[in-house]
């Protein structure tokens, strides 16, 4: 994670030796005692892991008081019924540990929905499981199905849990590199990259960072690798709601013939409704491969809060919660068609999409000799008052990655994205090459103008 590791400097990373080993040494000098034995290595994967790069440019945003277009959260909240729905469930209900695999309204809602949206026939007794947001869920996946030397295939970029968890189980990442600037699927690299100990490839649709949403016949292509090598498939689907209308419809891989029996399906409230916070997600498969992740999820967390359990199952079943997520297409194209003409006036590349509330732009005209969107990404955060995530973070190694894009997240109030447009067109200008240098004082200059506009970012 050569990238990660350059954000991880300025936002911090996993405990070092050197520290360790100076606490053990000032311990033993304390007690007068006989010199420590050295300090023992910590885990391997992730004693010395960066960061995610999310909380590293969000603290950053906050150091410099930027628009934060990085992390991928919504200004606008989910239905009101849902957080009333909330609070009732704390006061009517007892608040002890609920059944281990979710309350039976929530995964009654779960099937539901699946069978709804996507068709797929789900039991909820035997299939379905409540975690700790879809983050749980895909550490669930790794934990339940991998042994250690087995293959998983991931298309890159990616969302960077897939990388940590993919380690922490001592599988092999095997990485297909999507291909801009419709992020198409190499074929013949795809098909290289199943082998006899691939135990699952993991697909992500819609798709965060790129916004691509895999055709129907793209699944299909790998719903037949995935048959012909006997392999597994952990779908997640955590935007599933989010494609734009008039483009094509999100397909769920597990709605495809026979594909059944042999995918992990992941869902977020948290993406569905707009509320992050509550880390609710749940994960649908066949009783087979869902009976060991619910042995990871055991002793994970082992349950998750009642209460918005009980908000989420009002979400999924409700008129209000369904007419939310089903208006969250119109209104993430509505925010992009915002975002995107600003943004290619000032000189971005605007790489297309079909969905999720993720844009991204090509920043090459901007950058300084030597720079790379990483540097470009902290340059703008502190001179240019916006900040945006370096798209060769979604990569298990930066030395594979485009070195201009960048991603913006613009599910933000229509004043927060305006007085970015208007910081990012004061900062980088007409998209000169080193935009930013002699602009810089007029860029903080009109960060304080633009403050007014933003409110705290
Ligand atoms: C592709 C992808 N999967 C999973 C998650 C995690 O979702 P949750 O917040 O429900 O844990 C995210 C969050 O940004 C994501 O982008």
């Amino acid at each position: 994670m050569g990238t990660s590791g350059a954000l991880a400097a300025a936002g911090g990373g996993g405990p070092s030796a050197g520290g360790d080993a100076g606490v053990a040494a000032g311990g033993a000098a304390a007690a007068g005692a006989a010199a420590a034995a050295p300090a023992k290595p910590l885990n391997a994967a992730f004693s010395t892991w960066p960061t995610t790069v999310f909380e590293v440019m969000s603290k950053l945003a906050a150091a410099h008081q930027s628009v934060n277009l990085g992390q991928g959260f919504p200004d606008e909240e989910g239905p009101a019924a849902m957080k009333a729905a909330a609070a009732a469930a704390l006061t009517a209900h007892h608040n002890q540990y609920p059944p281990m695999m979710g309350v039976p309204e929530l995964r009654q809602a779960v099937a539901r929905h699946s069978a709804r949206e996507q068709g797929i026939p789900c039991d909820w007794a035997t299939e379905t499981l409540v975690t700790v947001g879809a983050t749980e869920g895909i550490a669930a996946a790794f934990m339940g199905l991998c042994n250690p030397g087995d293959e998983v295939i991931v298309f890159e970029p990616l969302y960077d849990s897939y990388v940590g968890m993919c380690a922490q189980v001592g599988a092999k990442l095997v990485a297909v590199q999507l291909q801009p600037p419709e992020w198409s699927i190499p074929e013949q690299q795809l098909e290289a990259a199943f082998s006899e100990r691939t135990k699952f490839i993991l697909v992500n649709t819609p798709h965060n960072p790129t916004g691509k949403v895999f055709s129907r016949a793209e699944l299909e292509l790998i719903a037949r690798l995935a048959e012909r090598h006997g392999a597994y498939v952990l779908s997640d689907e955590v935007y599933e709601h989010l494609t734009f209308p008039g483009a094509a419809p999100h397909v769920s891989i597990r709605s495809l013939p026979r594909m059944r029996e042999r995918t992990i399906r992941l869902g977020s409230a948290g993406k569905t409704f707009s509320l992050t916070a509550w880390k609710i997600g749940w994960m649908e498969g066949p009783e087979r491969l869902l009976a060991p992740c619910v042995k990871a999820h055991q002793f994970l967390v082992f349950t998750v809060p009642s209460s918005l359990q009980r908000a989420v199952a009002e979400g999924l079943d409700g008129e209000e919660g369904r007419a939310f997520y089903s208006s969250l297409g119109a209104e993430c194209a509505r925010q992009r068609a915002l975002l995107r003409p600003r943004l290619e006036a000032i000189g971005f590349r605007v790489l297309p999409a079909r969905g999720t509330y993720f844009l991204v732009a090509d920043a090459a005209p901007f950058l300084r000799p030597g720079e790379d969107d990483v540097a470009f990404a902290k340059r703008l955060t502190a001179e240019g008052g916006v900040t945006v995530i370096p798209v060769s973070a979604f990569y298990a190694d930066a030395a594979r990655a485009p070195a201009s894009l960048v991603r913006f997240c613009y599910c933000k109030e229509d004043a927060k994205l305006a007085a970015a447009c208007e910081r990012l067109e004061a900062y980088l200008g007409g998209g000169k090459a080193g935009g930013g240098g002699a602009g810089a004082a007029a860029g903080a200059g009109a960060r304080a103008a633009a403050a007014a506009a933003a409110g705290p970012a």
